[in-house]
This record gives structure tokens, sequence and C-alpha cells, in this order.
């Protein structure tokens, strides 16, 4: 099977983003990171997709002020030119309209650090304390029009402690953000998810049905 040519959409850092580009230079890895693209001119994360030879693009949005369809069109011109087949927004903070969503349904990917449907938006980490969850983690899902929503393709669990800042249940949810996007992308990119309604089936999933996260332990 060819390999799927993605995209990833990133605004700032880009972990995410290496570690997707990390995992697709694994010769049996279904997918290839084609093109990286960044709506701010200065994010850190060009100059790591640069480094690692990965062709990169700044579409601007700030020129085009509310025209967000105007901003879209360009975004969608790029994708085009690199015949780019599917999408992996990853810390990527516009909003994307609905016309742009639904064009790329059921191929464009988004991570949020938290266990969807809960917290989404921003500060999902706050969020999470301010609910007093003992466990939370990170959620790749497709895109729709509803921003953090859509069918679920994998989630990652992690405990919260009771120490727990943002700034600290923001890095261990990262880590695991960091194995868990590569993993889901693998799943789509390989034709192994199915979305059904608002759910998404992936063939031969196996887990321990048995392993438990429990919070605490005593
Ligand atoms: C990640 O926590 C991701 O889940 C969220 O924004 C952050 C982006 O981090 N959507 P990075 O740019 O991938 O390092």
């Amino acid at each position: 099977m060819a390999k799927q040519r993605v995209a990833v959409l990133i605004s700032g850092r880009g972990s995410n983003m290496m570690a997707l580009i990390e995992a697709a230079k694994e010769p049996s890895y279904p997918a290839e990171i084609v093109l990286v693209v960044s709506n701010q001119p200065d994010a850190a994360g060009l100059a790591l997709a640069q480094g690692e030879g990965v062709p990169s693009a700044i579409v601007d949005h700030r020129p085009y002020g509310k025209d967000r369809a105007a901003f879209e069109r360009l975004l969608q011109d790029t994708l085009e030119e690199h015949r780019v087949e599917l999408v992996c927004l990853a810390g990527f903070m516009r909003l994307l309209t609905p016309g742009f969503v639904l064009r790329w349904h059921g191929r464009m990917l988004n991570i949020h650090p938290s266990l969807l449907p809960l917290f989404p938006g921003l500060d999902p980490h706050g969020q999470a304390l301010q609910a007093g969850v003992k466990i939370s983690g990170a959620t790749v899902h497709f895109v729709i029009p509803e921003a953090d929503a859509g069918p679920i393709v994998a989630q990652a669990a992690v405990a919260v402690c009771e120490s727990d800042s943002a700034e600290t249940l923001a890095e261990r949810v990262l880590a695991v953000e960091h194995r868990l996007y590569p993993l889901a992308l693998a799943l789509v990119a390989g034709g192994r998810v199915q979305m059904v309604g608002n759910r998404c089936r992936v063939d031969g999933a196996h887990h321990d049905v048995d392993a438990a996260l429990i919070v605490p332990e005593i």
C-alpha cells in the first residue's frame, strides 16, 4: 500500500509534529510527512521541520484579518500543491470554518490534551485540576466543525497527582501525546479506522482488557 501523504499543521513548538516525523522514518510506517504548515511565521516547529528536511510553508492568517475563507483558500492551495491526503492538526491554534473542515471530513485529525469529551477548549489541564479528576490524558480524533469534538481514534490516560499544577500535568500528558499521535495516524493511514456515525471502529484493535489505571492506589 502506498504511503499516505500527510501535512502537519502547527502554530508553535511542534513537539507532536516531531513525534510524527520521527515515527514516519520507520520504513513500514503507512504515512509520510510531506509538508509542515504554520500560520505563525515564528513558530519554533518550523526550524525543527527544516532541520529534518521536511518541506514547510508559512500561511500567515494575519493579512486576512477576519476573512477566514481567504486564509483557508491559501491553506487549501498549499495542501493541494503538495498532494496532501491527510491533515494532522498539532497545536494549530486557528479555528477552521465548517466549509474547510467538511472538505477534509475523515481526512483530518487533531490531538487534544484531555480525555474528550471532557475539557475541550482552552486550558484543559487547568480544567481537569479544577474538576478534581484523578485521571486525565490525551485524545486523537477526526475533526468536525465543532472544536475539540469528533469521532475518537485513540486515547491515552495519565494519572493526576495531588501535587500537580497545570504545567506538571501538561508535561506528563505531552509525553503520552508523543506516543499516541503516531499510533493514531498509523491506524488511520493504514486504513484500519472506519468512522461509523460519531464513533470510530478500529480493525484489529487489541489491548489488555483487564488492565486498569486506578488512581489513587493505596
Ligand atoms: C499539545 O498539548 C496538543 O495536544 C495541543 O497543543 C499542544 C501542542 O504542543 N493541541 P506541540 O506544539 O505539539 O509541542
